[in-house]
């Protein structure tokens, strides 16, 4: 056969190649992703970080006292030791997705301080404990600032052990793990209605002398917000605490919606109209244009933070199985990731890659 003509071999082909060193380019992914073939082979080829959507958590581990199922965070930790993949635990304290025995009474009243204190550092401990030298870095606590309130949000964990429930898990996960890096993680942060509280927080844990590498920008946004201008000054008041950046859980929602907030407890009933689930048959190609360009603008504002950067992890794989299809509005067809329901690379994705190149020379 004659030879063809030199491919371009110093081009890169996938996100994980084009990123080479700069920092870690990640994916938030379920077992069932993992054992499907062609979900699984995409994950490999593009990613080189996993976090687990869910079976990191506490629901997931630790679904009742003493009670741990490491089944399924396995799967995945096992699937990242396979293809040379860092691993991200998420979460080890939070206010969702956790039993309400740790830090409730059976008459959901708070426990007293000392065993919620007690409960937090035996799940800390068993769950570091089992992921020691497999887990890069954990997202200790998650989502801790108060959306409405002055400051913390009043969480059973606060409710039960006091202000001081963040500072602690942060000492817990530092002996049961002391290699790992510690991140504080949570959405909004960038924008101005959350940041100066957040920035108090990373502070005062700083202040507070316990181990803390990173702070977690979940990044879920939207077509046409935030702002560019409050996600570039949210972006460098986080940046000037000298913590690394990791940008943990980004999506882009192309659906129209009235909230901006990732909280969870903010979903609504099922789709009704075409108004609010518009593309049911696809994303028109303008639309899927729009998505390339912000994605692109996105993608170059993170990278004027240069090496802080450690990694920007996408929420999910394809589209078909983003959260977003089912928040804030249940059953809807959403278009927030890189790769469409049959795995295949969007425009968006093509304009990640040219970023990356662009900015890599
Ligand atoms: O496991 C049950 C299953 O047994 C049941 O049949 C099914 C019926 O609804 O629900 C399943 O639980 C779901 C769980 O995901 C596991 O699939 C929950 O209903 C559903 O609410 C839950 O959603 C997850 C959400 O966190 C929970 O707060 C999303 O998949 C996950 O993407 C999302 O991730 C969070 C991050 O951890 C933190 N930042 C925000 C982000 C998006 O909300």
């Amino acid at each position: 056969m004659a030879a063809l003509s030199p491919s371009p071999a110093a081009e890169p082909t996938t996100l994980r190649q084009a990123a080479g060193d700069r920092f870690l380019v990640g994916a938030a992914v379920r077992p069932d992703q993992l054992a499907r073939p062609e979900s699984a082979k995409l994950i490999a080829e593009q990613f080189n970080c996993l976090t687990a959507e869910n079976v990191f958590k506490p629901q997931s581990i630790q679904p009742r006292k003493g009670e741990f199922n490491f089944a399924d965070a396995d799967k995945i930790a096992d699937f990242a030791a396979k293809h040379n993949m860092a691993l991200i635990g998420h979460t080890l304290c939070w206010h969702n997705q956790t039993g309400r025995w740790m830090f409730e009474d059976a008459q959901g009243k708070p426990l007293p301080r000392e065993e919620g204190l007690a409960n937090l550092k035996a799940h800390i401990f068993a769950v570091a404990g089992h992921f020691k030298g497999k887990v890069k870095g954990w997202d200790v606590v998650n989502e801790a600032i108060d959306d409405g309130g002055p400051y913390l949000r009043d969480t059973p964990a606060r409710k039960s052990i006091g202000d001081d429930y963040i500072i602690q898990a942060f000492k817990f996960a530092h002996e049961a793990d002391p290699n790992a890096e510690l991140y504080y993680n949570d959405y909004n942060i960038e924008r101005d209605y959350k940041n100066a509280k957040t920035v108090r927080l990373l502070n005062e844990l700083k202040a507070a002398g316990v181990r803390i590498d990173g702070v977690g920008v979940q990044a879920h946004w939207g077509i046409a917000w935030p702002d560019n201008a409050e996600l570039e000054r949210g972006l460098k008041a986080l940046a000037a605490t000298g913590l690394k950046l990791h940008f943990t859980e980004l999506d882009v929602d192309v659906l129209p919606r009235k909230g901006e907030s990732a909280n969870i407890t903010d979903v609504q009933k099922s789709a009704g109209s075409t108004a609010e689930n518009p593309y049911v048959k696809g994303l028109p190609d303008e639309m899927q244009k729009k998505l390339a360009d912000r994605y692109a603008e996105l993608f170059r504002l993170i990278m004027k933070h240069g090496s802080q950067v450690e990694r920007i992890t996408f929420w999910g794989v394809d589209d078909g199985s983003s959260w977003l299809n089912g928040f804030p509005i249940r059953g809807r067809t959403n278009y927030p990731l890189l790769f469409d329901r049959q795995f295949k690379p969007k425009p968006a994705a093509a304009a990640v890659m040219k970023v990356l190149r662009e900015e890599g020379k």
